[in-house]
């Protein structure tokens, strides 16, 4: 039995993450991968129901996990509560250890148009961002009175060296090309990062290291995004470049991401918010948690559901099934349904060749 937890939390945030349980529950029933889905209460959410936004029982079944799938936390009704919903995501990166976060996005062949960036410029664009999760400013000891508010912004050689890890590894498998994005003409943890990072790679002699400042990165991930293979960032210059990064593939609703570290349980979720101004109305788009749920699968040891997963959804998108987010008229639960045809034909597809 694999064990998923679902926190669908705020927002669109449980209907995007319903549309990727049903994928699941869809392709373990069809190969027996006997996935167990059990749904806890995070977020804005656990504060209206438990006063919190991480409960200790939601904790505890992360812990127990062998994936969690979450949809997004946050919204207009907790912006002023004594706890936040963000704390909550916060608290659970931080408890569970998650101090890398994956950020893949792709522009498909085919698909330059979705992009608002000009279709030769985008063409063929396979980026990964490596964030550094559970580190600096969002760490930092904080203090506000009514005259001067503050946020330590640190980083430990260790720190930096475990998440580095991760980003060389995670090179090594796609292009062998790895930047840093930094502000060492400023900041002294930057510098630090330049070292540590300048030192691990003498371990990795195939990758190709680059050093960016982010202001010049910001510019470049989006005038010309090829330059990029692998991203390794400090974790608010990496918040902020993820965004950007949407823009590539044209919607920050496609993008997946996952967060690992140092315990088993690892965190599976789109990189987008809780979108308020559209919750409720089944027009998000799932898709950025659809491959999220396909990260997850690789996760578990289920590489080949996961390949299976990321081709129906982009036969889906290549089809011309499109969200509003991209100009097209169909429903997050639309969006879903199509992309269980897709899984369910290649599924046949495999059976007819193994036969
Ligand atoms: P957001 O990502 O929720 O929305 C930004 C824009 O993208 C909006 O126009 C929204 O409609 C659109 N959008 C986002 N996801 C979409 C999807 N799947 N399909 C179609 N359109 C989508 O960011 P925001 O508005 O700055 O934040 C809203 C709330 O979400 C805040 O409370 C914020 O703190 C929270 N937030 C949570 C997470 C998370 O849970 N991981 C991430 C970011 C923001
Ligand atoms: C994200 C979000 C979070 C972050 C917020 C909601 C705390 O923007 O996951 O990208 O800043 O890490
Ligand atoms: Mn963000």
């Amino acid at each position: 039995m694999t064990r998923i937890v679902l926190l669908p939390g705020d927002g669109i945030g449980p209907e995007v993450t319903e549309q990727a349980r049903l994928c699941l529950a869809y392709l373990s029933e069809r190969r027996e991968l006997n996935l167990s889905f059990e749904t806890h209460d995070f977020g804005g959410a656990a504060i209206d129901r438990h006063g919190e936004p991480l409960p200790e029982a939601t904790l505890a079944a992360c812990r127990a996990a062998d994936g969690i799938l979450l949809g997004a936390v946050g919204g207009p009704d907790w912006d002023d509560a004594p706890a936040r919903p963000e704390a909550g995501l916060l608290g659970l990166r931080a408890a569970l250890g998650l101090f890398a976060n994956l950020r893949p996005a792709r522009v498909i062949a085919g698909l330059e148009h979705l992009s608002p960036i000009r279709g030769d410029l985008v063409r063929g664009a396979d980026i990964l961002i490596v964030r550094e999760l559970t580190g600096g400013a969002y760490f930092g000891t904080k203090t506000i009175d009514a005259e001067r508010a503050s946020d330590e912004f640190a980083y430990t050689r260790e720190e930096i060296e475990r998440v580095a890890h991760v980003a060389f590894a995670a090179a090594r498998r796609r292009a062998n090309r790895l930047t840093l994005v930094d502000k060492a003409n400023v900041l002294a943890t930057s510098r630090l990062w330049r070292q540590v990072v300048g030192e691990i790679a003498l371990g990795y002699p195939e990758v190709a290291v680059e050093y960016v400042y982010v202001d010049a990165a910001a510019m470049a991930l989006i005038t010309n995004p090829r330059r990029f293979d692998v991203i390794l960032t400090e974790n608010m210059f990496g918040d902020i470049l993820s965004d950007e990064l949407a823009v590539i593939p044209g919607s920050i609703g496609l993008l997946a991401s996952a967060s690992t570290g140092t315990e088993r349980a690892a965190l599976f979720e789109p990189i987008h918010g809780s979108a308020p101004e559209i919750a409720g109305m089944d027009v998000a788009n799932p898709a950025g948690a659809i491959a999220s749920a396909a990260m997850l699968l690789d996760h578990v040891g289920q590489s080949e559901m996961a390949f299976l997963l990321r081709g129906a959804l982009d036969d889906v998108l290549s089809s011309g099934t499109l969200t509003a987010d991209l100009g097209g008229g169909a429903s997050c639960s639309e969006f879903g349904e199509a992309v269980r045809t897709r899984i369910d034909a290649r599924l046949c597809r495999v059976d007819a060749v193994r036969s």
